[in-house]
């Protein structure tokens, strides 16, 4: 998969981009990631990229010229799959969100400042527009890392145990349930018992138990959600009828 990030400000990726997961995924050449400086487009001197709002109102906005030059440039190197604008006012981002763009090829990520870009571009350019939560950002760029990450550590053989991104929380709208490890006793705090069982099939009825527990307790609207759904609601019902005695 290839990433093309088109920012004011590419240095803002060096935090997020070189460590862990991400890089790992770059170093094994399982994703490519570019940033294109905006600046590099622009026709103006001292190369500006943003001016005044016809009709006036506070805030500088993003011009169309340096963006579509950078954007037509790309396409003219390949297709892709979709163009992306981060936005407050764009598609919430889910799971499901991230599962779909993980399949893609080719993604474009244009970061917006100030007042926003020029509107044209978001009517002509762009084919996809994201938000990453209810909240207004500076920039688009943390979105954008956001974003990615979430893509990213989809990719098949981006994470070592291929199974682990699928137990994440929401991959399957329950959260995951908790987790232990070494030592067993701490403080006096306990490990539960049953994950200590050995026995397989009870470890992974309370999993299931835990999970249902935790996202009823904490995301009772997903949990609704959820249980709207027949089957899932049988499921549920089967796991908390039998009555087990885990010691928490
Ligand atoms: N740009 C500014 N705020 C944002 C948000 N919440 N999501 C995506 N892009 C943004």
């Amino acid at each position: 998969m290839r990433i093309d990030i088109i920012t004011l400000f590419p240095e803002m990726f060096d935090g997020p981009f070189n460590h862990s997961i991400i890089k790992r995924s770059i170093d094994k050449n399982l994703v490519e990631i570019h940033l294109h400086d905006l600046r590099n487009y622009s026709l103006k001197k001292h190369k500006s990229v943003d001016d005044y709002a016809f009709g006036g109102g506070a805030g500088m906005v993003m011009m169309i010229e340096p963006i579509d030059k950078c954007i037509e440039k790309l396409k003219s190197e390949r297709d892709y799959n979709e163009i992306i604008y981060l936005s407050p006012d764009g598609e919430l981002l889910g799971q499901p969100m991230a599962n779909k763009l993980s399949l893609c090829e080719n993604l474009i990520l244009l970061c917006g400042h100030y007042k926003g870009v020029d509107e044209r571009i978001r009517e002509y350019l762009i084919t996809k527009e994201i938000s990453i939560g209810n909240y207004v950002l500076s920039g688009g760029e943390l979105a954008a890392a956001v974003l990615t990450d979430s893509i990213i550590r989809l990719i098949p053989g981006v994470l070592g145990d291929e199974t682990s991104a699928l137990s994440d929380s929401f991959q399957d709208n329950l959260i995951s349930p908790p987790v232990y490890t070494r030592p067993r006793e701490y403080k006096g705090w306990q490990v539960p018992d049953v994950l200590l069982s050995g026995n397989e099939k009870e470890i992974q009825e309370w999993k299931l138990e835990q999970s249902f527990e935790r996202t009823k307790q904490k995301r009772p609207e997903i949990f609704k959600a959820k249980m709207k759904m027949n089957s899932l609601n049988k499921e549920y019902l089967t796991c908390t009828r039998k009555k087990r005695n885990y010691q928490k």
